[in-house]
């Protein structure tokens, strides 16, 4: 069969923050409004066009189709790091031939985590440590200074990628990390480093070799100024976990969060402290999220959040305050901005509490951001109480969602919440009536509500 081709090369211009690709240049891209961010993007050759069938042509060997129960489940063992919240976030432990990316701003421990990670694990598996924004006499410096063992773990100084796979291969490591994604360059692209090009190409390359021959890979990213990772779009379908490294307010603690893990869940979170040795894991992070005051204070509640597959108990704080200006102000730090406001119309229908003429703020203490619809009704009891100048209970604790007829809706996971409140010295608890354990909590005096008025009851 006579098959012609037509080689051509593909010119897109990319956004470099949102990573769309458009035919013609344009000062603004139409998806995410950022100007000036497109740039020039060759792909290969494409379009190969062939007579006859597409497909009966094709040349190459076939691969074999299997049924799921067919495929060899025998060695996919997970590789532990030492460093249990590490592990946890990465839904227990690394599993070989995966891709993981570390993000954070510049200066949130990525690289000290990983060295730490790393500089243990080389003791039983081999590993390879790239470093490319770095010199090898910074990095080795930082090992002695914390301490760690330094002399299994092998280092590189390198930023083509080509070079990178070359010396994986010679050496075998079960494990490598390419500190930054930003920093290496693939040779056939033209564009600078960090653009989305290389970021999109090198990653391409790197995994194909990760997959190829069953090394985990773990690339460090950072992030932009409003948080996203540079090309966020372009690395997220490749990989497969992506966490995050965030700073709370005070920059002593540091969570990790899992915002993608094909094998496992997400929103998982490790909580670090960075000390003068490093990074330190934090076993029970309830303690330092609930730092709080002894007297207890108005507008300041503690919830149980569900972060990934455990319970963590965060203090919820709100301010009520009379408007100085025509325009009251709701200010939401750690949670739904949107959500307030829709909270607060419910407040105001359905439990007859005004807050029209009012400042609202509202903030998760620790930095933390939560996420979870189980913050409503925490939310609406600490506003209440701010405004009323009256503290609730200081062993009290509330979750719960809040429906828009006024309902308070259940939540997943009701009893363990529970039973880690206990676990901290907690005596009662507001919560959905569709919560309350059949059998009661030893220790517990839990109030069910069905709705906000019958909550808005259970405080008076
Ligand atoms: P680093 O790992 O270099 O950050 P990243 O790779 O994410 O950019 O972290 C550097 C920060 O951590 C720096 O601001 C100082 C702080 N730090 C400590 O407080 N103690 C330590 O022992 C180390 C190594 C760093
Ligand atoms: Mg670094």
């Amino acid at each position: 069969m006579v098959v012609t081709t037509v080689a051509k090369v593909k010119v897109a211009y990319v956004c470099g923050d949102c990573g769309s690709d458009f035919p013609k240049w344009q000062g603004r891209c139409d998806d995410c409004g950022a100007w000036n961010t497109l740039s020039e993007f060759r792909t290969g050759n494409v379009g190969a066009k062939k007579s006859g069938s597409q497909f009966k042509g094709y040349a190459g060997s076939l691969s074999e189709v299997q049924t799921l129960g067919d495929i060899d489940l025998t060695n996919v063992p997970r590789l532990s790091s030492g460093v249990e919240e590490f592990d946890r976030v990465l839904g227990g432990g690394m599993v070989p031939g995966s891709a993981i990316l570390i993000g954070g701003h510049p200066g949130a421990g990525k690289s000290t985590l990983l060295l730490q990670v790393l500089c243990r694990m080389a003791k039983s598996q081999s590993a390879l440590y790239v470093t490319g924004e770095e010199s090898l006499q910074q990095v080795a410096m930082r090992a002695q200074r914390l301490s760690l063992p330094m002399d299994s773990l092998q280092m590189l100084s390198e930023t083509s990628v080509e070079a990178i796979c070359a010396v994986a291969e010679n050496q075998h490591p079960k494990l490598i990390v390419i500190d930054s994604i930003q920093v290496v360059r693939q040779e056939d692209v033209q564009s600078a480093p960090g653009s989305v090009a290389q970021v999109r190409e090198c990653a391409a390359y790197l995994i194909r070799y990760a997959k190829l021959t069953n090394t985990i890979l773990i690339l460090v990213g950072h992030v932009t100024k409003d948080g996203s990772l540079a090309g966020p779009k372009v690395l997220e379908h490749m990989i497969d976990c992506s966490v995050m490294l965030e700073s709370s307010t005070d920059n002593r603690y540091r969570t990790l969060r899992g915002v993608k893990n094909r094998f496992g869940a997400v929103n998982e979170i490790g909580v670090f402290a960075m000390t003068e040795k490093g990074l330190r894991e934090v076993k029970n992070p309830s303690a330092i999220f609930l730092s709080r005051a002894t007297e207890p204070a108005a507008g300041s509640v503690v919830m149980v959040v569900w972060e990934g597959t455990r319970p963590i108990l965060i203090e919820l704080q709100a301010l009520v305050d009379d408007s100085q200006f025509g325009n009251p102000r709701r200010l939401a730090v750690g949670v739904d901005q949107n959500r307030l406001s829709m909270l607060l119309a419910v407040l105001h229908r359905h439990g007859g509490i005004q807050v029209g003429d009012q400042d609202v703020f509202v903030n998760v203490v620790g930095g933390v951001k939560v996420m979870e619809t189980s913050a409503d009704l925490t939310q609406l009891l600490a506003i209440v109480s701010s405004l009323r100048d009256r503290p609730l209970a200081s062993d009290l604790v509330v979750f719960g969602e809040v429906g828009l007829s006024g309902e308070i809706r259940p939540v997943p996971s009701g009893q363990e919440r529970l039973n880690s409140a206990v676990k901290h010295g907690f005596k009662r608890a507001i919560v959905p009536q569709a919560n309350v354990p059949k059998n009661g909590i030893k220790g517990m005096e839990i109030v069910g509500v069905s709705t906000l008025a019958a909550a808005l009851a259970a405080v008076e």
